[in-house]
């Protein structure tokens, strides 16, 4: 059997097992369309599923806030996503899964009643984090956040995602933090920013301006158990540029530390000793869940 991603990968779509090869879906589909449609990407831990209830959660969150029935009961996906891991060698993976509004024959902005949701899911490999970004740390600029009202829904229109990461691209940093038209962080192009001052960690607070990080929630109650003071509060551009430690973090990435903010070191301009401190408890929790310890 052929290991590697992307030859042999089974994904789910509409009810059925099949080769990613042979997954198809209709021009019509919203999501194809408008991208009419929510998504989730759920780690895996040596098989298991990493913080599931909680991206479960943020995922009927997701699709109440668009009006998309939730297709499926909570057995029911867990089922799906648990018989997709299996079907793949990775002990470490990462689920992406989607759900659009479904197939509408006639374009149309205004949604038909009664449409048939189309379910998506497929799983990767989850690779560790390089060892060389571990040590250095990412350069990251930062950038007017361009993106709508509504980032709190993880919705599969990612287009001004996609243009603020080309931008950074564009000026060599690796990504983008993201600064809202009231002059605060918002967070990055796929991630959730932190910083860390005097001690402190902080973290914008949860809203519309924002995805609710799973990560970042996983984070904040390893902090709290360690007695690390962490706070949620609004950032400055000026208290980023000031900041003793600047983080992104995400499902698939952690919590990893940003060591160039807009072509200057931040702090030392190596990660700091907060993220470190957070790293291995991270790892801690992650070794403590795979033995059913949390
Ligand atoms: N993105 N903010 C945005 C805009 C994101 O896209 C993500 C994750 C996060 C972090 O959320 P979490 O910790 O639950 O992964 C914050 C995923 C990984 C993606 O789009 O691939």
């Amino acid at each position: 059997m052929n290991h590697s991603p992307h030859t042999k990968q089974t994904v789910y779509l509409n009810g059925e097992f099949i080769p990613m090869a042979d997954s198809k879906i209709s021009t019509q589909d919203r999501g194809f369309l408008f991208g009419d449609g929510v998504y989730e990407v759920i780690p895996v831990y040596n098989g298991q599923l990493f913080s599931f209830q909680e991206h479960l959660q943020r995922l009927k969150n997701s699709l109440n806030a668009v009006s998309i029935q939730n297709p499926l009961s909570d057995t029911q996906w867990l089922d799906i996503l648990n018989n997709l891991i299996q079907k793949h060698p990775w002990k470490d993976q990462y689920i992406y899964l989607q759900v659009t509004r479904g197939i509408q024959m006639q374009r149309d902005h205004l949604p038909a009643d009664n449409l048939t949701p189309t379910v998506y899911a497929y799983t990767n490999p989850l690779k560790p984090v390089p060892e060389h970004i571990i040590k250095h740390g990412i350069r990251v600029i930062t950038l007017e956040d361009i993106r709508w009202l509504k980032c709190d829904i993880k919705a599969i229109t990612l287009l001004p995602n996609v243009m603020m990461k080309l931008a950074a691209k564009a000026q060599q940093a690796d990504d983008a933090i993201l600064i809202s038209r009231e002059g605060y962080i918002t967070e990055g192009t796929a991630s959730n920013a932190f910083i860390v001052k005097n001690g402190t960690i902080i973290t914008p607070p949860n809203g519309q301006k924002l995805l609710p990080g799973i990560t970042r929630l996983v984070i904040e109650r390893i902090a709290n158990s360690h007695k690390i003071p962490l706070i949620e509060q609004d950032i400055t551009e000026q208290d980023l540029a000031q900041a003793d430690e600047i983080w992104l973090s995400s499902s698939t990435k952690e919590a990893l530390p940003v060591t160039t903010l807009n072509g200057h070191a931040v702090g030392t301009g190596k990660p700091g000793a907060i993220w470190h401190k957070i790293k291995t408890f991270y790892q801690e929790h992650k070794q403590a869940f795979i033995e059913g310890k949390s």
